[in-house]
């Protein structure tokens, strides 16, 4: 088995490092942020994400994985490296912000001696992992290697996608370097995951034109809705019989108030800023559009809410299921549940706001937004109420019950997945994004 460093204890890297330590490597993992690492070596996640806690309860108890911020370490533990941090967006720009990648890169070039690989998995503009390998040769001399290897897990499901990827893609300076990664990915690879070795600027790009299909495919969906609200056509049944087409496919056809998390929005972002500046602005000027399609779903749910409040917010109470980007997550980061309650208590609204994980995540920071820690809680006295993350625990909601609750039986489901007639029989007003009686 071999010896691996994860470098950033974010969500890519703990349930990178977590799994591989799961299959039986030897991990160690770094982050600068102290309270993370001690809280992880204390067996906790400090996130919500199915199934993780109790890997890494297992692999602390075996022993494969360890947690320290002290690169020498790592450097002295570890023959291959994977670079997991952040890529944030950069404030006040579209582009990436790629301080923490080239500061990991910098501090563990220093403390590396001998022959070692270093296989980046952050999110990163086309060219980078040409300029650290680079750095890598005039630091380290040739018998430091990279590869690339771009991360496709979603949240939510991210264990399951990093145990059995859907493909595996190496991108190489040179082939042989791809070795020693497969050998860490043995078990995959002998479960017929397809494996992609590529060079670096192509293992780059896949990535991100992966997160770009997929926002592009929302948003295009999320036009039609428009179009659908604007003709009495159904949105659902459009996209069920347009995904019939194999070519097209029915998955993230789902309109609603849009996408959001750490990945999407950001990630379309800076592929358009670093395509700009590689003098492609025309061929990328499409993603402006896929990002206000996006920004205009909350507008219109916003619109929808205050249509439903006579356009008076003052005095008024609006109810909010979902507060996490989406389902089984507890991240809040670019939300559209969270953008429209803070634009709604911003105009005037007493909000209270439900989500069954993010809640403990909101209560950390400074809010004006009402936290509730029960459905019930949210929903009473509610003038409107709004479904904007599709959680499992609110289909399951039985409307005659809560409508005793609420002041007026209105609902505006902004995933379009609530049941019509379990609440229009209850005597509630439900209505959609893009089909008909909204
Ligand atoms: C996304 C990609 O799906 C992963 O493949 C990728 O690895 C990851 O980003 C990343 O770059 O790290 P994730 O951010 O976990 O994963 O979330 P998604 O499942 O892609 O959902 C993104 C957003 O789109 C959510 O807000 C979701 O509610 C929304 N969505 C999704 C829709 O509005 N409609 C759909 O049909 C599907």
């Amino acid at each position: 088995m071999a010896r691996l460093s994860v470098i950033g204890a974010g969500y890519l890297g703990v349930t990178h490092a977590v799994c591989m330590a799961h299959l039986g490597h030897d991990v160690v993992v770094i982050d600068t942020n102290t309270q993370r690492i001690e809280q992880l070596a204390a067996g906790i996640v400090p996130f919500h994400e199915p199934e993780l806690a109790e890997l890494l309860t297992k692999t602390i108890a075996s022993g494969t994985i360890t947690f320290t911020n002290d690169w020498a370490t790592i450097a002295a533990n570890a023959d291959v490296h994977f670079l997991c941090v952040g890529t944030p967006q950069q404030s006040g720009s579209h582009a990436a912000d790629m301080s923490q990648v080239f500061g990991a890169v910098a501090s563990l070039s220093e403390h590396l001696s001998g022959s070692a690989t270093v296989v980046g998995k952050s999110t990163v503009p086309v060219g980078t992992a040409a300029t650290i390998a680079a750095q890598l040769k005039d630091r380290c001399g040739d018998d430091v290697r990279l590869v690339w290897n771009p991360e496709f897990l979603r949240e939510g499901f991210a264990v399951q996608d990093t145990l059995h990827p859907d493909r595996i893609v190496l991108g190489v300076s040179d082939e042989s370097d791809a070795n020693i990664v497969k050998e860490i990915y043995a078990a995959s690879l002998s479960d017929g995951t397809p494996l992609l070795v590529t060079d670096y600027a192509t293992a780059e790009l896949v990535k991100v034109a992966a997160n770009a299909f997929l926002a592009t495919k929302i948003s295009f969906i999320n036009a039609f809705a428009d179009l659908a609200d604007a003709t009495g056509a159904d949105i659902t049944q459009l996209a069920d019989a347009i995904g019939h087409d194999t070519r097209i496919g029915r998955r993230f056809l789902n309109a609603g108030v849009g996408f959001g998390g750490g990945c999407l929005p950001k990630d379309i972002r800076a592929l358009q800023a670093r395509a700009t500046e590689l003098g492609l602005a025309d061929q990328f000027a499409f993603l402006t559009a896929v990002d206000d399609i996006n920004k205009s779903r909350q507008r219109t749910v916003v619109e929808r809410t205050l249509e439903a409040l006579d356009g008076n917010l003052e005095h008024k109470t609006v109810a909010i299921l979902g507060a996490a980007f989406k389902p089984d997550s507890d991240d809040v980061r670019d939300s559209p549940a969270l953008h429209v309650a803070q634009t709604l208590a911003d105009n005037g609204a007493r909000v209270q706001i439900h989500d069954p994980e993010a809640i403990r995540v909101l209560r950390s920071k400074e809010s004006d937004l009402v936290l509730c820690d029960s459905i019930e809680e949210a929903l009473t006295d509610a003038d409107v109420v709004l479904h904007l993350t599709e959680w499992a625990v609110y289909r399951e909601i039985d409307p005659a019950q809560v409508g005793a609750l609420v002041r007026n039986r209105v609902i505006i489901d902004g995933r379009n997945v609530l049941d019509r007639d379990r609440w229009t029989n209850a005597d509630w007003s439900i209505s959609y994004l893009g089909k008909p009686g909204s």
